[in-house]
């Protein structure tokens, strides 16, 4: 296990070469935007984080305590043409994580995906375009944008039928970005990622980020609600690895220009996940519960991603696997819980 884990560190500071190299991430204070700054530090690269601490998602200056003093960290917002015709000067790579992701919300207030994910994303090609045409994008979409799938697992040349605002605008986004590579001579690529979870996830509320509300009513001790029967899969994947498949994406040449979908590829279903958080924390308090209307407007059923394009181009699999990666982050929540409820 630990020889495993000690090549598999070596072979990433190999094949990841990003000491001192410039790097933006948008949206660097939440969940994935964090975990990548930690990683990108560690491997010496000089990292500025630009964050616009929107109410509800994941924002949280705790996610970056142990780098604080390492970092750079802009407060401004994807939105402002000004801050971001500034900040991408001199970028070697800028890791697009800033987005509205409450899908929840996003039945109601339409507006605020519209603006974010598709304005906000047009802003930072722009700015990129007249001031840093040789920067490398890296954008990260939704499992979302497919909706509901007729087969398993999903490839990214399958049908794309999003089933809300926030899945549509998160493929706008991404045919923009591919706008700007093949025309405009603006790299990027896009990762399509399943559910996420792990440490320095908002913990406030459940209109994102199941996996990681599950853990916090298990920690807590109240019932996990699972909808309908629970059989409906997921390929759940781990922060760590997502890390390491956006690192490895950015550094592989062939890639831009290209999808890949990032998720574990092993199903689990809901039900399973709520039961294996609650043996890890042995609360044992889970329930079966109907979907309320909103979220079943949106369920679009069985997911799991087809991962062999990205195996084959860029050579990243999933290592951690569901168990593992869930008591890793039901230790950091224990341990940190006033920082995140
Ligand atoms: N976590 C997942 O499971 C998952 C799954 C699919 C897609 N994604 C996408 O990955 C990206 C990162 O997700 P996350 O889980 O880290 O979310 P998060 O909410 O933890 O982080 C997003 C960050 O972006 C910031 N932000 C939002 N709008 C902004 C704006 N206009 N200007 C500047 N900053 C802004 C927020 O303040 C927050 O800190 C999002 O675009 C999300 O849609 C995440």
């Amino acid at each position: 296990m630990k020889l495993r884990s000690l090549s598999f560190v070596k072979f990433i500071r190999e094949n990841l070469k990003v000491r001192d190299k410039k790097v933006l991430i948008t949206g660097g204070l939440g969940f994935i935007g964090s975990n990548l700054a930690i990683k990108l530090l560690k491997l010496g690269a000089k990292v500025t984080l630009l964050d616009a601490m929107i109410n509800g998602h994941g924002g949280n200056l705790f996610n970056i305590e142990a780098i604080k003093n390492n970092i750079n960290i802009n407060f401004s917002d994807i939105r402002d043409k000004n801050s971001m015709n500034y900040i991408v000067r001199n970028k070697d790579y800028i890791f697009h994580l800033a987005g509205q992701n409450d899908h929840v919300l996003s039945l109601t207030n339409p507006f605020l995906d519209i603006d974010i994910n598709i304005k906000g994303s047009a802003v930072l090609l722009e700015a990129c375009k007249n001031f840093n045409r040789d920067v490398k994008l890296i954008y990260t979409g939704t499992r979302g944008e497919y909706g509901k799938v007729k087969q398993l697992p999903v490839s990214e040349d399958v049908p794309m039928n999003p089933k809300g605002i926030y899945e549509l605008s998160s493929l706008t986004a991404q045919k923009l970005f591919k706008i700007y590579n093949d025309n405009q001579n603006v790299r990027s690529l896009t990762l399509r990622l399943s559910n996420i979870y792990g440490e320095r996830a908002q913990m406030m509320h459940s209109r994102f980020g199941v996996v990681n509300w599950f853990i916090r009513l298990a920690i807590d001790n109240e019932t996990i609600e699972v909808f309908g029967d629970g059989s409906i899969l997921r390929d759940f994947l781990y922060v760590e690895d997502m890390v390491n498949a956006i690192l490895m994406c950015a550094k592989c040449e062939t890639a831009y220009g290209e999808v890949f979908n990032i998720g574990s590829d092993k199903p689990s279903s809901f039900l399973e996940l709520a039961k294996t958080i609650t043996d890890i924390t042995k609360s044992n308090n889970w329930k079966f519960a109907p979907f309320s209307p909103e979220r079943a407007a949106q369920e679009p059923g069985d997911y799991y991603s087809d991962i062999s394009k990205i195996k084959k181009v860029v050579g990243w699999e999933p290592k951690i696997n569901l168990e593992e990666g869930l008591k890793k982050t039901i230790e950091y929540y224990k341990k940190n819980k006033s920082k995140y409820w």
